[in-house]
């Protein structure tokens, strides 16, 4: 599934024209699927787009009534201005609780078979879901969600045009907040990577050509962060370190063990286990300790901290990670390895990675949201 779905990205990457270097003579390039510019953004057959539901999604991922205490919209922890996460290293959470990782970015979602640092939900819509019912998120009953929706007219209305229904239902509110995040992806012509890529050899600097060149060779990012996303949709152990403040903070480490429990993990793994398990809670393969889905390296530039935990502030200390050959942990891919990058080399890379983002920052302001409203008993929808 994964590679057929990796396959059509790449396709549509060639047939755009973006995809310059499969038969170049940079290295391990030709081994993987190329990097390039993205093609349109996949929608699923049963939710087709459209600017309606995109407007009604808007609304949703602002609206803290999606949550159980009416305190935690999307956007609490997922801020346009803090790159689409909530700018910390470790997230906030549903209050009485802190998360143990960090909020990913939901720029360029859309394009992932799996969300997640570890891959755990497939779809937007069922990601939408777990976010505004998960204790550590929203904490918010379906059934009371729903009911506020229906006593709140401006959304039974744009409910009926979008969906054709009489009464809101929470399973649309997912669709119509998925709609709205497909639309939250570097756009066309805004990528000075994706301009180079399209022909423009103007679009990047001599420093960022030759970190290019750095990553598909010398360096052997290329391996795991390939085709469009510049992400292979796998699952890796890198060895990040552990972050200082899961350590300190009780909070913190209450989600994980909450974790721990609810994900079946056993007794054993429950008692001697202190860090994030990743990819082993859905797979509880021993090898799969402490792996997790290849992020893709669009827009990084607005979305520090970074990694799972946000245990590295800066690029550089990301390029740093990679120059020592990853960090230590018995499960460590034999990918990552010590590089040998000179200091130039190590300024190339980040030009490089820096030219995958956007001129300029994705900036969605706050909408209004529309209020409750007494409604009389057979006025109900
Ligand atoms: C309390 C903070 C918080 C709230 C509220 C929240 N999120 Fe998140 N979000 C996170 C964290 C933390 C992760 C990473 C979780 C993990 O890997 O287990 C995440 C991950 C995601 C991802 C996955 C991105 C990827 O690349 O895989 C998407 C999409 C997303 N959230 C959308 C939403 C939507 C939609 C809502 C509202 C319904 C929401 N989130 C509410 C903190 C939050
Ligand atoms: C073995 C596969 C693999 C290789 C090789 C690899 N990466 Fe990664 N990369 C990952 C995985 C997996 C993560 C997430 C790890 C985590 O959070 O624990 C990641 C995370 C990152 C991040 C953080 C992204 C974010 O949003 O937080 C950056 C930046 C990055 N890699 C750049 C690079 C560069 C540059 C290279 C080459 C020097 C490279 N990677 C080589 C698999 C790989």
């Amino acid at each position: 599934m994964r590679t057929t779905r990796f396959s059509v990205l790449a396709l549509a990457a060639l047939l755009l024209g973006g995809a310059l270097w499969a038969g170049g003579a940079l290295g391990q390039a030709q081994r993987f699927p190329a990097l390039g510019a993205l093609p349109p953004v996949p929608a699923p057959a049963d939710n087709p787009m459209s600017e309606a539901k995109v407007q009604l999604g808007k609304l949703l991922f602002w609206d803290t009534r999606l949550s159980g205490d009416v305190s935690t919209s999307c956007a609490t922890c997922h801020d346009p201005k803090l790159g689409w996460g909530d700018g910390g290293a470790l997230s906030r959470g549903y209050p009485g609780t802190e998360h143990w990782r960090n909020s990913q970015t939901v720029l360029n979602s859309a394009y992932y078979a799996k969300l997640f640092w570890a891959g755990e939900v497939t779809s937007l819509e069922s990601q939408a879901s777990a976010a505004a019912t998960g204790n550590l998120a929203g904490n918010g009953d379906p059934v009371m969600m729903e009911e506020r929706l229906r006593q709140i007219p401006e959304y039974v209305r744009r409910f009926k045009d979008v969906f054709g229904v009489e009464r809101p239902t929470i399973g649309m509110a997912w669709m119509a907040i998925a709609a709205f995040e497909r639309t939250l992806v570097s756009k066309a012509g805004q990528v000075p990577f994706d301009r180079y890529a399209k022909g423009d050899q103007s679009a990047l600097s001599l420093e960022a050509k030759r970190g290019l060149a750095l990553f598909q060779g010398k360096a052997g990012c290329i391996q795991c962060h390939n085709g469009p996303l510049l992400s292979d949709e796998s699952y890796h152990n890198l060895g990040v370190p552990k972050h200082p403040a899961f350590e300190n903070t009780p909070l913190r480490q209450i989600t994980l063990r909450y974790q721990h429990v609810i994900r079946g993990v056993p007794e054993k793994v429950y008692r001697s286990a202190d860090g994030d398990l990743g990819l082993y809670y859905t797979t509880k393969l021993e090898a799969d300790k402490g792996k997790f889905r290849t992020p893709g390296l669009r827009e990084l530039r607005y979305t520090a901290p970074y990694m799972h935990n946000g245990v590295f502030g800066t690029l550089e200390e990301v390029v740093e990670f990679y120059n020592r050959g990853g960090g230590d942990d018995p499960n460590k891919s034999p990918l990552v390895r010590p590089l040998g990058l000179s200091e130039q080399e190590k300024k190339d890379l980040l030009a490089f990675l820096l030219s995958l983002s956007s001129d300029r920052p994705l900036i969605v302001e706050p909408p209004d949201l529309p209020d409750y409203a007494p409604m009389k008993v057979e006025a109900r929808p």
